[in-house]
């Protein structure tokens, strides 16, 4: 068996991810379970977010032909947090918190329907083998670490 690479790391949280977002979607307006499993969502992209900025997209930009797709990459992170937000303000049993989350869960999947089959080959050609692995165990560490930080409140 091959040694497990950065980017299996990265498609493991992208599978949760989309998981995620089915059960959301189908959750009761203003349940308990849509509260909390919109916590998990919160704290599942914010600690893949984090931890692949440091160890994918940090790495790329030292590369010339890494710039433009990780720029790209970090501003849907940012619009993607941007909706976090708005989704945070509204009233999880209204119409707009529903309408909000589809559109979260639709740039969400635009993201990393990209990142897997564009951004990943791109920085697949710029690292090293030797990099991705370390990258791959530094990704996990970083990732592990936010989730038990974003648990343990602010
Ligand atoms: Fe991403
Ligand atoms: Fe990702």
């Amino acid at each position: 068996m091959s040694t497990p690479t950065l980017y299996d790391a990265l498609r493991e949280s992208h599978d949760l991810q989309r998981a995620m977002f089915r059960s959301l979607l189908r959750s009761k307006p203003g349940s308990e379970q849509r509260i909390a499993l919109f916590t998990q969502v919160r704290h599942e992209l914010a600690a893949h977010e984090a931890a692949e900025e440091r160890y994918l997209y940090a790495p790329m930009l030292m590369h010339d032909g890494g710039l433009s797709a990780s720029r790209h990459a970090l501003h849907e992170h940012h619009q993607i947090d941007e909706l976090i937000e708005d989704l945070q303000a509204l009233d999880p049993a209204g119409s707009a918190w529903i309408e909000t989350a589809k559109t979260l869960s639709k740039k969400v999947r635009h993201h990393l329907r990209e990142e897997e089959t564009k951004f990943f080959q791109v920085s697949g050609k710029l690292l090293s083998d030797s990099s991705k692995q370390r990258l791959a165990g530094q990704y996990r560490r970083d990732y592990q670490r936010m989730h038990r930080t974003l648990a343990a409140g602010p």
